[in-house]
């Protein structure tokens, strides 16, 4: 059977109050899927809240960011060793963070590396920009993305990696990639992952696929052979939307 993770990143939305609110409401509905592992990602402040709420065999949480040192004098920031026994996983690299905080693939590799070692799965984001799209650069984008967010670990590591690939121009825009679009470019994944770590390493790895993820559209990124789960942005915030794409995952790999 095919195993999907489904991510909901909650991005800068629910204060503590909301997100205990949202996970009860999640909770009331969802069942429990071997195939299927469901991971919410609240902002950081409501991480505790979440964390005594939630059902692990329903939900495991996940962080949206996390900083590559374990401590020292860099304010407002959390790190890895933190968030040890919290967030089983951790978003490095998200577009909205390269874009807005500028972070670079030298400083996303250094999360990647702190994440593994503080035993949290990190998921690389990665996606060419509406412009790199245009002028025929999506695929480079990608691969270098991976080059520099790689470059510090492991093909022993890589299996307890994902990657998501998320085109910049179809998050939060309402207007998803086609799955011809998806599916080259999670084709380029994987070889590069493979030219990278080798067939056993590009074998094992999860490849998501996120940018305007709902239920009506992810049942055809789930078909996807190289496809094994979604990111889901804005929809992950509806309870029922969440629980209906958790369910559309679990059919699928039960019928496969
Ligand atoms: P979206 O966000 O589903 O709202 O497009 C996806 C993401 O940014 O991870």
């Amino acid at each position: 059977m095919k195993h999907y993770t489904i991510v909901g990143n909650w991005k800068m939305h629910q204060t503590p109050d909301q997100a205990v609110r949202l996970v009860k409401k999640l909770q009331a509905q969802a069942k429990p899927h071997t195939h299927v592992t469901s991971v919410i990602c609240p902002p950081f402040l409501s991480l505790p809240y979440v964390e005594k709420e939630v059902q692990k065999d329903l939900f495991k949480l996940g962080a949206q960011n996390m900083h590559e040192q374990d401590e020292g004098a860099f304010t407002g920031e959390i790190s890895g060793l933190m968030l040890t026994g919290m967030a089983d996983y951790v978003i490095v690299g998200h577009s909205e963070r390269r874009q807005h905080e500028h972070e670079t693939d030298k400083r996303i590799a250094k999360k990647v590396a702190a994440a593994l070692r503080h035993d949290i799965t990190p998921i690389l984001c990665v996606g060419e920009k509406l412009s790199d799209r245009q002028e025929n650069h999506a695929r480079r984008v990608v691969v270098d993305q991976l080059h520099g967010g790689l470059s510090q670990i492991t093909s022993e590591e890589v299996g307890k990696l994902i990657v998501a690939y998320e085109p910049v121009w179809a998050i939060g825009s309402g207007e998803s990639a086609t799955p011809d679009q998806v599916e080259p470019i999670v084709n380029v994944i994987r070889q590069t992952i493979e030219e990278m770590f080798g067939e056993q390493a590009s074998g094992s790895l999860e490849i998501l696929y996120g940018g305007s993820v709902n239920p009506d559209n992810i049942k055809s990124f789930l078909a996807l052979k190289h496809i094994n789960g979604a990111l889901v942005g804005g929809a992950s915030l509806n309870y029922e939307q969440f629980i209906a794409m958790i369910e559309t995952a679990a059919d699928l790999s039960n019928a496969r």
